[in-house]
């Protein structure tokens, strides 16, 4: 067989491979082992020197045009290979732009975190600024100020954390704050009068059971003026009531004994679930209240003592102060819905996510 005749079958040969290729992988192989160094076409091409001249010269421009033609039949069919292969995807991955998407869940602020907003917006509404004072503070704050002189009996009550560091020789110890009223003082010594502020936060008490928690907020309303009564604070105390539990709720200052008030109060709402009678529509027992009433929190007429301890003059100035728990508060508006105070502090999404 001439060395046309062979080019020409290989040739064919070639072809008829390339059409039974079914991938970018099989085509690659395919060149290598027909058109690459080692194959078959480059050991005939090596044979055209050992020809005639006058047959090398035509066999060689055979060699070529065959050559120029597989490979353009060899690129030919890779851009064939690789629109099918895209279009597969485009099948198999497609996507519609034109679903609406899914909304991913956006949660909420914390139920403590809400009341304090709503409760600073309350207060604000009628002329009170939001303020904070340390969390961290000294016993001449938190006790000394406040009437409560080193050894007093009533500091018991407030069963406070202290700070295991030495006291300080002017101002005591360091300790956590038992109660916001820690800020009255503060506030008298930074403020010019009048004063009208709303205290919000985080207390410390070595408490814990159904109604109490170590770490808990306090609000603590200031209002030091000219001409201050009682009826100031009643009015103050009912307008709370009203806007954050709901117009048909009411009030009653109760005595009682604080040492930095004078007279001094316990604010009590009636009840949101017996609706202040102290028993169901079945008539068994309230579970939430005794009679009828819930205790808000403690209130007063702010003692001359502390005034004075404030650098104010009690005889040009007076004022009243109220101090409040807030997850009390909440949990007197949501009722049954917190039946342990706890529950505020565990972090179970089931029980947050209610509010
Ligand atoms: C006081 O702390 C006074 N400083 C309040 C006050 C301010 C009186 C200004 C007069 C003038 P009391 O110890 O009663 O008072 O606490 C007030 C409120 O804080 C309670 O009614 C309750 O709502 C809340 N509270 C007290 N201890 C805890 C606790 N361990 N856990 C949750 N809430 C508490």
């Amino acid at each position: 067989m001439s060395m046309i005749d062979q080019l020409e079958a290989l040739k064919a040969k070639i072809m008829a491979a390339l059409g039974g290729v079914k991938d970018l992988a099989e085509l690659e192989a395919l060149e290598v082992a027909e058109l690459g160094r080692k194959s078959g076409f480059s050991q005939l091409l090596k044979g055209l020197g050992a020809l005639p001249p006058e047959e090398r010269r035509a066999a060689g421009q055979k060699a070529n045009e065959i050559k120029t033609g597989l490979e353009a039949a060899f690129a030919a069919r890779k851009r064939e290979l690789l629109s099918a292969s895209v279009g597969a995807l485009a099948e198999s991955e497609w996507l519609d732009v034109t679903v609406p998407g899914l909304e991913p869940p956006a949660g909420h602020l914390h139920l403590v975190t809400q009341a304090i907003d709503e409760i600073t917006d309350i207060f604000s509404r009628i002329g009170f600024y939001r303020v904070r004072h340390p969390e961290v503070d000294w016993d001449h704050y938190a006790f000394e100020t406040l009437n409560m002189p080193p050894d007093h009996p009533a500091r018991d009550e407030w069963e406070t954390f202290f700070i295991d560091r030495p006291a300080h020789p002017k101002f005591g110890r360091m300790l956590l704050t038992p109660h916001t009223s820690s800020g009255q003082v503060r506030e008298m010594e930074r403020r010019p009068l009048p004063i009208r502020m709303i205290g919000i936060s985080k207390t410390y008490r070595r408490q814990m059971d159904v109604s109490h928690v170590p770490m808990f907020h306090q609000f603590e309303g200031l209002l030091i003026d000219k001409g201050v009564s009682v009826t100031h604070l009643r009015g103050v105390l009912d307008h709370f009531a009203r806007t954050y539990f709901g117009p048909d709720r009411k009030t009653r200052l109760r005595p009682f004994h604080f040492r930095f008030t004078e007279p001094s109060f316990e604010v009590d709402i009636t009840c949101g679930i017996c609706l202040g009678t102290g028993r169901l529509a079945d008539g068994s027992k309230c579970r939430l209240c005794k009679d009828g009433w819930l205790e808000l929190g403690g209130a007063g007429m702010v003692h001359p003592n502390v005034l004075a301890a404030g650098k104010i003059d009690p005889e040009v100035w007076g004022g009243f102060a109220f101090g409040w728990g807030i997850e009390r508060t909440l949990m007197m508006r949501a009722g049954l819905q917190i039946p342990d105070i706890r529950e505020v502090y565990k972090s179970d999404f089931r029980f947050l996510q209610q509010f």
